[in-house]
């Protein structure tokens, strides 16, 4: 899997962080294989809390790239984040430059939310998109026709 991930994204993924997405969220990875052959990965975690859902890593094998498989990922990944009750959203960091990632994740409801210089070490800048999941209820406080209120 790191080999597969170092030759679609060069030192962006290790094994120390990969073991750990394993202990962690186990039921938060997906593979895509191809005759038997690992084509690609995803990985997503949540927040303590549980209302907030990352996608952390997703890779495409570069022969793969271009039919589906980054936007099943990112479904497979949904699905299984809205299993927790509480969650709110759904964040991504990208880079600015990660055209098919942005493509992917707009299909999906994703928006940009703000960029953060620095964000993984000097010069290393992200931006961070979001999938909000709140429905708010902007339902009258009063019965219609509403309480009169006399200006006078
Ligand atoms: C990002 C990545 C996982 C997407 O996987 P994928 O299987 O190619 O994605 P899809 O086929 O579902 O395509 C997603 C969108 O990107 C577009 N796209 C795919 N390859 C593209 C390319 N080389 N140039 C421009 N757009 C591209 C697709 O057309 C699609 O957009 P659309 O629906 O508007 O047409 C894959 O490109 C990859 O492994 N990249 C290197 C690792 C990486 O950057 N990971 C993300 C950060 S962790």
């Amino acid at each position: 899997m790191i080999q597969l991930a170092d030759l679609t994204l060069p030192d962006r993924m290790n094994q120390h962080e990969l073991k750990k997405y394993f202990e962690l969220f186990p039921d938060l990875i997906f593979k895509a294989t191809h005759q038997g052959q690992l084509i690609g990965f995803c990985c997503a975690g949540i927040d303590m809390y549980h209302t907030t859902g990352w996608l952390l890593f997703s890779n495409v094998h570069s022969e793969f790239q271009g039919k589906g498989i980054g936007k099943r990922f990112i479904e497979a990944r949904l699905e299984a984040l809205r299993k927790f009750e509480r969650l709110q959203s759904v964040q991504v960091t990208v880079s600015d430059g990660n055209i098919p990632s942005i493509r992917a994740l707009s299909a999906h409801g994703f928006r940009h939310r703000n960029t953060e210089a620095d964000y993984y070490g000097t010069g290393k800048h992200r931006s961070i998109y979001e999938l909000s999941l709140c429905s708010w209820d902007f339902q009258p406080r009063f019965a219609y026709p509403m309480p009169l209120v006399d200006m006078k």
